[in-house]
C-alpha cells in the first residue's frame, strides 16, 4: 500500500511536469462545418447508399441498433496488418460520429505491442485532415508552444497488460462532428517456442456498424502453418477465415453486427481481446536464411536438429516477505515444473534470499531425479519474510559458478546462467542500483547469462533490463496474479534449450556496412537470431555469410550464399509486400541496439552521443522514440497537436493512475468509453476549457486531448536468442 501511494505521486509529478495538453481550436462556422460534413466531399463515408443529406436525419434502422445510449455511432473499426518476411506493419482506423445534441468525447485508444515503432497517425474531422511529423522533442514542443498551446489539462494513462503500450486521443467535439483516426504501427515478430506469434488487440469498444480485420502473410521461405486460435469467443467461429497459401496467408475476422452483440438483443460488444495468429517458416539450411532487398540484407538463423548443451543452472529467488502470498504459490508452482524439466547433463542449484542469502547446495549439482525431488521439496518449504538483498544474492550465485568454473567441474561446452526472480527494489546490504550493477558486471565471467525475472510493478524493471542486457542476458515482467507461474514457464522453456555458444556471424568486409550486432553468446531452440545490415546491391551479384558456433560435439561452421536480385521478382509482384521490409528490420534493430547500450553507457558524453544517434535515426526512418514526439497539424499548419511521451522514465513501474492497485491483465479502459464528463459542459468549464473561451464568441471549440507515449523497449537486446 504505501508503495502505491508512493507510486501515485510519481504519477502526480510526470501529470505536472510532463504531459503537455492539446487543446485545439477550430474557428468555422457552424454552415461551414455542415459542409465539410458532405461525406461525398469528405471522403468520410465509403457506402454508397448514403447521400449527402442524409446525415441531417435520424439514422436509418440498423444504425439506431447500433447506437449506444451516448448516441456516439462507430461507422467504422478496421485494422490491416501486413507481415513481409517478420516485419508486421499495422494500421488501425475508426470512423466515429458525435449524434448526441451536445458536444462530447470521441476518443481513440488502442493498445499497441510494446516495442512497436509508431509511424504515422493521422485524424480528418469533418473533412478536414490533420497529419504528423516527428520531430525532436524539444523542437515539437517549442513549435507547439509557439502554435496556439493553450491549458493544461491531460491525464497519462499506462496500459495494465503486460505487452502492449497505449496511444489514445481524446477529442471534445460539437454535436454531428465526424472523426476519422488512423494509426500506423510496425514490429518485428519475433520468434518463440517455434512460432512467431502476431497479436493484434481488438477493442471497438462498442458495436460497429463495419468491423474488419485483415491479416496478409508474405513469407518467401515458404509458410509451414498458420494458426489463430479462437480466443475471442466461440460465437466467432464463423467470423474468421484462414486461406493459406505456400508462401502467402490471409486472415479475416469479419463479424457481422449480430455476432458483435454481447446477447441478442444488447447494445454493448463481445469483441474485445487479441486476435492472435500464430506461424513458422519453412527452413532448409542450418545456415539460415539470407534476404536481400532494396540496399538492406536481413539473416535469419534458425538451426534445429541439434543436441542441446548441457547448462549450468542458478535459480535466485527472492524471498523477502513482499512475496508472501499468491507470488510464493505461483513462483513454487513454477519451479517445481522446470526443475522437473532439467536434463540429466544439467548441473544446477537454488538461492533464496531475503535479508540473508541461504543456498540450497553450496555448489552446482547434477540434475538428477533424486536431486530435483530434494530441490523441490526444499522449496515448497520456504516461508517469505524479511528483506531484500539482491547485491549479495548475485554476488553469491556469481562465485558459486566462478569457483566450479575454477575447479574444472564444468563440461567445456556448456552454458551458465543466472536466473534472477524478484519483486521488489533492494532494501538490505548494497542499496544503490548502480553499484550492484558494477559488482555484477565486476564478477560474472564473460560467458555467463544473467536473466532477470521481475514480478509485479514494485521493481525497478529498468535496472533488471540494464543487469540482463549488461551480462548476455535479458529481463522479462511477470505479473503478480494467477499467472505468474506459467508466465515464469513460458519464459523459462525460452531459455532452457541451449543449442549452440559463442556464435559468430561474418559476412564479406566491403560488401555490406552498418552490420547490426553480430556476435552472440548462445542461441536457444525456438528463437531466431536476425542479423541485418547495407549491402551495396548495384554492385554486387551474390553476399556469402560464414556463421561460426560451438555446438555441443563439434565446432561448426555455417556458410550460405544469396542471389542479391533473389527476391526481387516473388517481391515486385505482391501487392501486399512491403519494399521496404529490410531497411524496416535493419532501423528496428539499430535502435534497439542503440536504446540498450545508451543504457549502459558508462559516461554522460557517450550517452548523449547515442542520444543524438538514436534521434537521427527516428528523423530518418520516421519512428516514434523516447527522444521524438509527434506533431500533429492541419494543412494550414494552425491548428497542431502534440503526442509526446514522458520522458525517461525512471520507473516503469505503474499501471495507469486510473487502475493504480488493481492490476489486471486485460486491458483496463474500453477503447470508446468517454472518460471525459457525461455533462459537456463540466468540460467547457474547466479551466482548459476557459482559455478556450477568452474572446472567442460563438465560434465552434473543439477541444483535443492527445496522450501518446512509447514504451522503453521491452527487450534491448533485439536480435539476440532469448
Ligand atoms: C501517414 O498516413 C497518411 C494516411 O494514410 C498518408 O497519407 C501519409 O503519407 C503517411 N505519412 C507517412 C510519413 O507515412
Ligand atoms: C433482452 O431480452 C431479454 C429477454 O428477451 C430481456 O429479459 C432483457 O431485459 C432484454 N435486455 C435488453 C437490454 O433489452
Ligand atoms: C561521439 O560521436 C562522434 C561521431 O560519431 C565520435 O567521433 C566521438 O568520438 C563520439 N564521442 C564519444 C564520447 O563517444
Amino acid at each position: 500500500m504505501k508503495f502505491l501511494a508512493a507510486c501515485f505521486m510519481v504519477l502526480q509529478l510526470l501529470f505536472a511536469s510532463e504531459i503537455q495538453s492539446f487543446d485545439f481550436i477550430v474557428e468555422e462556422e457552424p454552415e461551414k462545418l455542415a459542409e465539410l460534413f458532405d461525406p461525398e466531399t469528405s471522403g468520410f463515408i465509403s457506402s454508397p447508399r448514403l447521400p449527402s443529406s442524409r446525415y441531417q436525419r435520424s439514422t436509418d434502422d440498423e444504425e439506431e441498433l447500433i447506437l449506444g445510449e451516448d448516441n456516439i455511432v462507430l461507422h467504422s473499426y478496421k485494422i490491416q496488418s501486413t507481415i513481409t518476411s517478420r516485419l508486421a506493419n499495422t494500421m488501425v482506423q475508426t470512423k466515429v460520429e458525435n449524434r448526441a445534441k451536445h458536444s462530447q468525447n470521441l476518443v481513440f485508444d488502442v493498445q499497441i505491442p510494446k516495442g512497436a515503432f509508431i509511424h504515422n497517425f493521422t485524424m480528418n474531422v469533418n473533412g478536414i485532415t490533420f497529419t504528423s511529423s516527428i520531430k525532436e522533442k524539444s523542437a515539437a514542443r517549442s513549435q507547439y508552444a509557439q502554435a496556439r498551446a493553450r491549458g493544461k489539462a491531460a491525464a497519462i494513462l499506462r496500459s495494465n497488460a503486460l505487452d502492449m503500450e497505449n496511444f489514445k486521443a481524446e477529442l471534445n467535439v460539437p454535436s454531428g462532428t465526424k472523426v476519422q483516426f488512423e494509426i500506423h504501427y510496425q514490429e518485428p515478430i519475433r520468434r518463440k517456442l517455434s512460432t512467431y506469434e502476431h497479436i493484434i488487440p481488438v477493442q471497438p469498444g462498442r458495436l460497429a456498424k463495419h468491423l474488419e480485420v485483415n491479416v496478409h502473410i508474405v513469407e518467401p521461405q515458404g509458410i509451414s502453418f498458420v494458426h489463430v486460435p479462437n480466443i475471442l469467443g466461440d460465437q466467432f467461429t464463423d467470423a474468421t477465415t484462414v486461406n493459406k497459401g505456400g508462401k502467402k496467408a490471409h486472415i479475416s475476422f469479419k463479424p457481422s453486427v449480430a455476432q458483435q452483440r454481447k446477447c441478442s438483443n444488447c447494445t454493448t460488444t463481445a469483441v474485445d481481446g487479441n486476435l492472435v495468429v500464430t506461424y513458422d517458416v519453412n527452413r532448409d539450411t542450418k545456415a539460415g536464411e539470407l534476404e536481400i532487398f532494396n540496399g538492406y540484407f536481413v539473416h535469419y538463423f534458425a538451426p534445429d536438429n541439434l543436441e542441446p548443451l548441457p547448462k549450468n543452472i542458478l535459480f535466485v529467488i527472492d524471498v523477502s516477505g513482499s512475496m508472501w502470498g499468491l507470488k510464493m504459490k505461483q513462483t513454487v508452482e513454477a519451479m517445481k515444473t522446470i526443475l522437473g524439466d532439467l536434463r540429466s547433463d544439467d548441473k544446477f542449484s537454488i538461492l533464496d534470499f531475503n535479508h540473508n542469502v541461504r543456498c540450497w547446495r553450496e555448489s552446482l549439482v547434477q540434475a538428477s531425479k533424486i536431486q530435483t525431488d530434494a530441490a523441490k521439496k526444499y522449496i515448497e518449504g520456504i516461508h517469505p519474510n524479511g528483506g531484500t538483498n539482491i547485491n549479495d544474492a548475485l554476488l553469491r550465485a556469481i562465485f558459486i559458478l566462478n569457483e566450479a568454473n575454477a575447479l574444472g567441474m564444468l563440461d567445456p561446452s556448456s552454458v551458465s546462467m543466472i536466473i534472477l526472480v524478484s519483486d521488489g527494489d533492494p532494501t538490505v546490504g548494497e542499496l544503490k542500483l548502480p553499484t550492484i550493477q558494477k559488482n555484477v558486471k565486476k564478477n560474472i565471467r564473460d560467458d555467463t547469462s544473467l536473466f532477470c525475472l521481475g514480478i509485479g510493478f514494485d521493481v525497478d524493471y529498468d535496472f533488471l533490463k540494464r543487469l540482463g542486457t549488461e551480462n548476455n542476458g535479458a529481463a522479462q515482467r511477470i505479473f503478480g496474479n494467477q499467472e505468474t507461474s506459467s508466465q515464469m514457464k513460458k519464459f523459462y522453456n525460452q531459455v532452457s534449450t541451449p543449442l549452440l555458444k559463442k556464435l559468430e556471424f561474418n559476412y564479406p568486409e566491403g560488401l555490406v556496412s552498418d552490420v547490426t550486432q553480430s556476435s552472440f553468446q548462445n542461441y536457444f531452440g525456438g528463437s531466431e537470431i536476425v542479423v541485418s545490415g547495407k549491402v551495396d546491391t548495384e554492385n554486387v551479384q551474390h553476399l556469402q555469410s560464414i556463421v561460426t558456433a560451438t555446438a555441443s560435439d563439434a565446432q561448426l561452421i555455417l556458410e550460405t550464399l544469396a542471389d542479391v536480385e533473389g527476391l526481387d521478382e516473388f517481391l515486385n509482384k505482391d501487392k501486399h509486400a512491403d519494399p521496404k521490409f529490410t531497411e524496416k528490420l535493419w532501423a528496428y534493430l539499430t535502435v534497439n541496439q542503440l536504446m540498450a547500450e545508451r543504457n549502459v553507457a558508462p559516461t554522460a558524453a557517450l550517452k548523449r552521443n547515442i542520444t543524438k544517434a538514436i534521434l537521427q535515426m527516428s528523423l530518418d526512418h520516421h519512428i516514434v522514440t523516447p527522444y521524438t514526439a509527434m506533431l500533429i497539424e492541419s494543412p494550414n499548419g494552425e491548428e497542431m497537436m502534440l503526442a509526446d511521451s514522458p520522458q525517461d522514465r525512471k520507473r516503469a513501474c505503474c499501471p495507469g493512475a486510473l487502475t493504480i492497485g488493481q492490476p489486471k491483465p486485460e486491458k483496463p479502459i474500453p477503447a470508446w468509453a468517454p472518460l471525459g464528463s457525461k455533462d459537456p459542459q463540466s468540460v467547457l468549464m474547466g479551466p482548459t476549457a476557459a482559455a478556450v473561451h477568452t474572446g472567442k464568441g460563438s465560434s465552434i471549440h473543439l477541444l483535443i486531448l492527445l496522450i501518446g507515449w512509447v514504451l522503453t523497449h521491452a527487450s534491448p537486446a533485439q536480435g539476440k536468442a532469448q
